[in-house]
């Protein structure tokens, strides 16, 4: 790989023992997948923070790279961690409460943003054709598909390693060629109505080349999240061209076949039903919420009120707690769980439920596979209905 004589002297170690293990980490990656350069990048996410997935491996490597030196170059957001940050949810285990402040505080302490979100393009959209380096699938997807960002999907150690030096290695979706749209995908109209969290599934895994989606900028923003986060957790996708949506000249076309999602497709994806015997905890904010959800969640309670059927979880950013306090305060009042800063999936469970309904295609699909819960996935506006006995 063709390096500038700064990144020698940055992997040389002229600069710290964590920088120069940073370069050399990127320059290994980088030759391993034909990467002739690295690329500077403007706004790195680090994924992979949560104690109750990386363990006690993984917090040693965070701390040895604060304590080695290593300092955030460029702007540098945090993806949720394990513990529910207001302390006031009866659903979120804060078990490893101080196993996650010591992650959290070397990163904090080494410069990063502690949004700890897994939207991090709602703190900082990137520009269209700006070089990232994101962890955190759905929000690689999201940056990719709907703001024509380049990013691919990155490790937690290599987004790390990008926020220190700056860099990352240019290979994949950092290079236009690559961003080539194959596979048209349309929807039966009978299937609009279904949630799009099992579309999201569907198609991600059953379309193998980056899909061309058609037919489907009518969907709103958070109806775009959920379906991208899906397909990104069922298939490793890390883009797709939305016809209408993805900004052009960040992508091109050479369409070779077009598959049509009907209803019967979906079926096995959506779940087995809920039967009336069965505890229910409803949980929608995977990926978390945006403030005009939070808001939508909120009208939809208003106008099932309250919630009176097992339970509802909501996951947010920690900043919305004080930032949108009113709508919060009213949730809380009418039942709803607020855990900030994290979700169920990076965490542990304090209570066991039957059931998990869910819109999101992404929480479903990581909660059956690893926390072996039964899931079934619905529209959001029914999974509120729902916990409010409707
Ligand atoms: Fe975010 Fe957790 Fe879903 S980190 S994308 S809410 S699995």
């Amino acid at each position: 790989m063709y390096l500038t004589r700064e990144q020698e002297r940055l992997l040389r170690g002229d600069y710290g023992w964590a920088i120069a293990k940073a370069m050399e980490l990127l320059v290994r990656v980088g030759d391993a997948v034909g990467a002739s350069e690295l690329v500077e990048v403007k706004h790195a996410h680090i994924s992979g923070v949560s104690y109750s997935n990386i363990g006690k491996h993984g917090l040693d490597l965070i701390i040895d790279f604060y304590k080695g030196g290593g300092r955030a170059r460029v702007y540098t957001t945090i993806n949720p961690g394990c513990i529910d940050y207001s302390g006031f949810s009866r659903i979120i285990d804060n078990r490893y409460y101080m196993e996650q402040r010591a992650i959290d505080n070397a990163l904090v302490n080494m410069g990063f943003k502690p949004v700890f979100t897994c939207i991090p393009y709602y703190y900082r959209p990137p520009l269209p054709g700006e070089h990232l380096a994101w962890g955190e699938s759905s929000a690689v997807i999201y940056a990719n598909s709907i703001y024509g960002a380049y990013t691919n999907r990155e490790g937690g150690p290599i987004a790390l390693a990008s926020s220190i030096t700056g860099y990352t290695y240019k290979a994949g979706l950092h290079i236009l060629d690559n961003r080539v749209g194959r596979i048209r995908v349309r929807l039966d109209p009978m299937v609009e109505k279904y949630p799009v969290g099992a579309i999201g599934l569907w198609i991600g895994e059953n379309i193998r080349e980056i899909p061309v989606l058609t037919g489907f900028k009518n969907m709103g923003f958070g109806d775009l999240k959920v379906l991208l986060a899906s397909m990104a957790a069922s298939g490793s996708h890390a883009i797709a061209i939305i016809e209408g949506v993805t900004p052009r000249k960040t992508f091109s076309l050479e369409i070779r076949d077009e598959v049509f999602i009907e209803r019967g497709d979906l079926e096995d994806y959506i779940g087995p039903d809920v039967s009336s015997r069965d505890s229910v905890l409803g949980y929608i904010g995977c990926p978390h919420l945006h403030p005009f959800e939070l808001l939508r969640v909120k009208n939809l309670v208003v106008k099932y009120g309250g919630v009176k059927r097992g339970g509802l979880l909501i996951t947010i950013p920690p900043e919305y707690l004080a930032k949108f306090h009113d709508i919060v305060f009213y949730l809380k009042s009418r039942g709803v769980d607020i855990a900030t800063g994290t979700c169920p999936v990076v965490s542990v469970f304090k209570q066991r439920y039957d059931v998990v309904l869910t819109n999101s295609g992404k929480a479903a699909f990581y909660l059956r596979r690893i926390h072996g819960l039964k899931t079934r996935i619905s529209p959001l506006e029914e999974v509120v209905k729902y916990v409010c006995g409707h």
